[in-house]
């Protein structure tokens, strides 16, 4: 199927507090970004890699700009199975993650038939990631996630008030069972058709409806289309906060066997 990856970039990096977009952020010295788009480009699976970069940010789009003249005559040309050399384009991306992706949406290729949507954060995803996701779509599914199991058990909290509150801001409502819960990661896969349909329908959110979606499999939940689940990696991890940072530079000096 001809295959569109999405790289969401847009966003500001807060958590990770270096005081410019996540995407320029330095890791083994080059960008966050620039590892992201060679992590896609090597996987070998896209006719178009589209990156949704921070509103007018000309430093991002130039960078994406030269990732695609070296993949047209470097060595990364003949990487990747088929040896497709993807058409890379840049979007402004919006306030919001869903935002940045439908901002992305519209400026896919004519024919694009699966589009994967992939977080510029999660720099250091395998090859093989990749490759489950677009096996599983190749295969008929019209939604697929990477996943892992957790490792922590996860308990659903509400805010207190009143006298309980002087003991903690918190009270515990409940323990889901962890062997049922799994961590979300990204690419995630989807039918083109399957995407728009979900991302239609979130544009019309209210402001909460819309600060409550974390990823782009939630929206196609909602349409009550089957998602499937495949195996993620620990490598990919989103770098969020300076730990996360820490960690993918020791990925980079010494990679999980
Ligand atoms: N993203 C985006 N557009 C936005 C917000 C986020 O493209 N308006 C992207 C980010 O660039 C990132 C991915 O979505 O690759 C996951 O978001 P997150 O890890 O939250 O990144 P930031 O929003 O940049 O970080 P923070 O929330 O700490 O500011
Ligand atoms: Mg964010």
């Amino acid at each position: 199927a001809a295959t569109a990856v999405i790289v969401v970039a847009a966003g500001s990096g807060q958590r990770l507090g270096y005081g410019m977009p996540k995407a320029k952020v330095p890791l083994g010295g080059e960008s966050i970004l620039t590892h992201a788009l060679r992590g896609v480009a090597a996987a070998g699976i896209a006719r178009q890699i589209c990156v949704a970069v921070p509103a007018g940010d000309e430093e991002l789009e130039l960078l994406c700009e030269s990732f695609a003249r070296d993949l047209g005559s470097g060595p990364h040309a003949a990487s990747g199975g088929g040896g497709q050399v993807p058409v890379v384009t840049v979007v402004d991306g919006g306030t919001s993650r869903a935002d940045s992706v439908r901002a992305a949406l519209a400026a896919l290729l004519p024919g694009t038939e699966a589009v994967l949507v992939h977080d510029a954060a999660r720099a250091l995803t395998p090859e093989s990631v990749f490759h489950r996701v677009v096996a599983a779509i190749a295969a008929g599914a019209e939604a697929v996630i990477p996943v892992m199991p957790v490792v922590d058990t996860v308990k659903t909290v509400e805010p207190t008030t009143g006298e309980s509150a002087t003991v903690a801001p918190e009270l515990v409502t409940g323990t889901a069972p962890r062997e049922t819960l799994r961590a979300v990661q990204t690419p995630q896969g989807f039918a083109l058709a399957t995407l728009q349909r979900a991302h239609t329908a979130a544009a019309a959110f209210d402001a909460a409806q819309a600060a409550a979606v974390t990823d782009d499999a939630m929206l196609v939940e909602l349409l009550g289309v089957p998602v499937h689940a495949v195996r993620g990696a620990s490598q990919s991890l989103k770098i969020t906060t300076p730990l996360d940072l820490i960690i993918a530079e020791g990925l980079l000096e010494g990679p999980l066997g």
